[in-house]
């Protein structure tokens, strides 16, 4: 692959914001070239590439999606990355999570490689999680809660379990098997960028087309644009340079060092990406105090690339945008530790223009989880 060169770069603290990078060539060959190499873009080789999926987990978060959707994204996971699909489909007597486990279980007979299928609710993990003390995900019942964000922490979990190095997430309702297969190759290349164990790859698609009558291919979604604007405001507050570096505050394809994902808080269901970032500034941008010395030492990096396939996925219409995914995003900004005053009041007043609260009206606070190395640590508790 050939991925445009990193220009300016903003530093936080130990955190390295990287400026979203261009994916030039999806396959830039083997042949050495007969033209000199030029000094901008970098030329990652294949088998670095495959070098870094072989020690990566893609986790597959999955809600009664429908089949053939799910088995295209499969068949874009490239054949090195183990497959994790946690699942909170639909139990019982139509039970959707049997034919994804079905579907699954076909692909891996015919293209011979090996994943893992998990229920969210499955009594078990919520067993496993309480034995560990990772009971915050857990509700009433003792089950693993709903939402995209619990079923991440399992996919991590199950990831640093399992030994693996880095994670990476792509949703399952992707109707483009290509450009599944390219989201695993950015994470490859984004991890060969940074030299330090703590990075973050964040995917900026090119185009996210809207069909109604006839395709336009639109580049921003209402959501991101708005959760961008709010994070840069909160950088650009604690410096003396306004800035506008992020791109990616929603990402939902995004992929982590497993070092990394560890050691950061989430949020739940699809304020997950935005806290993540969060969390990254809350813990090592230095304006608290950084309490994790071989953190600050390395660095983190936050990579942003964008792609060449556009996006094209399940729309799941208006109200969820607003209430589901923008209202709590803007949630884990205003109520951050570090997020100052005027941040608060143009997120508060953005919310009540959205008819999201009523003015006077407070933001919610979302629920948070732990970082997962709690449950690690005390179900094998280093000597
Ligand atoms: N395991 C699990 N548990 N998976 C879930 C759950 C759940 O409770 N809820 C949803 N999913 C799965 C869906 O089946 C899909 O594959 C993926 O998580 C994303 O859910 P969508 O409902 O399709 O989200 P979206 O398309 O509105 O938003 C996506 O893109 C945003 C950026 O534009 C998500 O990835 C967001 O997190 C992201 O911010
Ligand atoms: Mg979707």
């Amino acid at each position: 692959m050939r991925i445009e060169s990193g220009k300016q770069i903003e530093h936080l603290g130990a955190v390295r914001i990287h400026p979203v990078r261009r994916v030039l060539e999806l396959d830039s060959g083997t042949i050495p070239s007969q033209f000199k190499e030029s000094v901008g873009p970098q030329r990652i080789e294949r088998d670095v590439i495959a070098g870094i999926q072989q020690k990566m987990a893609i986790v597959l978060p999955i809600k009664g999606e429908g089949l053939k959707v799910f088995e295209g994204v499969l068949c874009g996971v490239p054949h090195d990355c183990l497959m994790i699909v946690v699942s909170n489909s639909q139990r019982g007597e139509i039970d959707d999570f049997k034919k994804e486990q079905e579907t699954l279980n076909q692909f891996c007979t015919t293209t011979r490689r090996n994943a893992i299928i998990i229920h969210q609710k499955d009594p078990c993990l919520g067993q496993a999680l309480a034995d560990c003390g990772y009971s915050q995900i857990l509700d009433e019942k003792g089950l693993v809660r709903s939402g995209k964000a619990e079923g991440m922490i399992v996919g991590i979990l199950l990831s640093l379990v399992l030994g693996k190095e880095y994670v990476g997430f792509i949703d399952t309702d992707n109707y483009i098997p290509g450009a599944v297969w390219e989201y695993a190759q950015h994470y490859a290349i984004g991890f060969t960028l940074s030299e330090s164990p703590y990075v973050m790859v964040r995917i900026l698609w090119r185009y996210k087309p809207k069909i109604s009558g006839e395709l336009y291919f639109k580049k921003w979604g209402r959501v991101s644009e708005i959760t961008n604007r709010y994070i840069n405001h909160f950088i650009s507050t604690k410096g003396v340079f306004e800035t506008d570096i992020i791109k990616t505050a929603n990402a939902g394809e995004h992929a982590m060092s497993l070092q990394l994902a560890k050691k950061l808080t989430y949020a739940t269901s699809y304020s997950v990406e935005t806290q993540e970032l969060m969390s990254v500034f809350e813990q090592f941008s230095g304006m608290s105090p950084i309490l994790d010395k071989a953190v600050a030492g390395k660095g983190v990096d936050i990579i942003q690339t964008e792609t060449i396939n556009p996006h094209i996925h399940g729309e799941k219409g208006e109200e969820h945008l607003i209430q589901d995914m923008l209202m709590p995003s803007l949630s884990v900004i205003y109520h951050n530790p570090l997020c100052e005053d005027t941040t608060k009041e143009l997120i508060t007043k953005q919310l009540v223009e959205l008819e999201c609260i009523s003015p006077g009206g407070e933001v919610p606070q979302l629920k948070m989880f732990p970082p997962p190395e709690i449950a690690i640590l005390r179900s094998w508790p280093l000597s």
